[in-house]
């Protein structure tokens, strides 16, 4: 495991999906459908969750890169700003000619611990397997996906594939994939990568009510040898390893939950940060549902850096 990281560590981690702007606004209560109300407070975020991912990839101090689809405007402009902050490349961003920079309207409720998003993303194209072409795949050592236009994707993926098959173990690409919508056309990524995320609102829509069920019932849809995850909430999260083994880790509640947007994205970042780092699957679950309980209680990201230096001291 040694030799792998260090063939590996100077390379970087690539996160393909989406990023929006969030206009986050905060209330004590979740307003009444046509009721005009004042929040706690507003701000805007940079959002979608392999832009969060990233987001926190970067404050545990792993080196990444993110590839998605933006149009040149006002948005764009404070997006790629809040990227560049964050020390993340975006030199793979693919510039749309036409369209709309995706937005969301999110509120995030402290007092129930939800958070409610409506997102407009059909007014731009996403990135395709011709622009992932000109991606140098020798840069990357992990490349994840939020799977959105899967036939494109698939494309992509089957790429890292090719470019793997002619590589010695130590120097592969890791692919990962998050299936976070229950949308039929996305099942079929299933089965293109290492490590797979699957939400428990996939879960629950394939039938299954709780992450262990969930782990038994879709492992077979992996290749062989890959490992499936599927976090829970507050309940924590569940993992398949390579040899089928189930694991468990308990959710860390935070004091108090304040918000819980991005938990998810939170949470696939810190597990592909250790796991990118020759880290087992039990520990990286466990740094998994740490990092992303203690996100819960404060407002955003930028607390991670602090929730590392407090578990580095345990
Ligand atoms: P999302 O809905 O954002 O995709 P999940 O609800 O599946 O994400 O949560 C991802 C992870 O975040 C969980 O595995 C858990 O570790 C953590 N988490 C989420 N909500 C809570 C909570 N209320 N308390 C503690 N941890 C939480
Ligand atoms: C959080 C998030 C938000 C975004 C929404 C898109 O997981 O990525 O940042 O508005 O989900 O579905």
């Amino acid at each position: 495991m040694e030799r792998r990281v260090d063939a590996k560590n100077h390379k970087k981690i690539l996160c393909l999906g989406l990023v929006c702007l969030d206009i986050v606004s905060v209330v004590d209560e979740f307003p009444r459908e046509d009721s005009d109300s004042r929040c706690v407070s507003q701000r805007w975020q940079r959002g979608g969750n392999a832009s969060n991912s990233c987001t926190v990839l970067s404050l545990l101090g792993s080196s990444c890169a993110f590839m998605g689809s933006l149009c040149a405007g006002p948005a764009a402009s404070f997006l790629v700003e809040d990227f560049t902050r964050r020390a993340i490349d975006v030199s793979r961003l693919v510039w749309q000619p036409a369209g709309q920079t995706p937005s969301a309207c999110c509120v995030v409720c402290p007092s129930s611990g939800s958070r409610t998003v409506l997102l407009a993303d059909t007014n731009i194209p996403d990135v395709t397997s011709q622009d992932f072409e000109a991606v140098d795949l020798s840069a990357f050592k992990w490349i994840h996906w939020e799977a959105r236009n899967a036939d494109e994707q698939l494309k992509m993926m089957q790429r890292v594939e090719r470019h793997n098959a002619a590589l010695p173990r130590q120097q592969k690409i890791t692919v990962s994939v998050e299936i976070e919508k229950p949308r039929e056309d996305l099942y079929g990524l299933f089965s293109h990568a290492d490590v797979v995320f699957v939400s428990k609102d996939v879960a629950c829509r394939l039938g299954f009510d709780n992450p262990r069920d969930a782990l038994r019932g879709l492992r077979g849809r992996l290749r062989a040898g890959a490992v499936l995850i599927c976090p829970w909430a507050e309940k924590g999260a569940d993992a398949a390893d390579v040899d089928g083994t189930l694991l468990h880790c308990d959710a860390f509640p935070p004091e108090r939950v304040v918000d819980t947007l991005g938990a998810g994205d939170t949470f696939n970042a810190a597990v592909i940060h250790k796991m990118a780092d020759g880290c087992g699957l039990r520990d990286a679950l466990t740094f998994g549902c740490r990092v992303a309980g203690g996100k819960c209680g404060f407002h955003g990201y930028h607390a991670i850096a602090d929730i590392l230096s407090a578990l580095t001291r345990v």
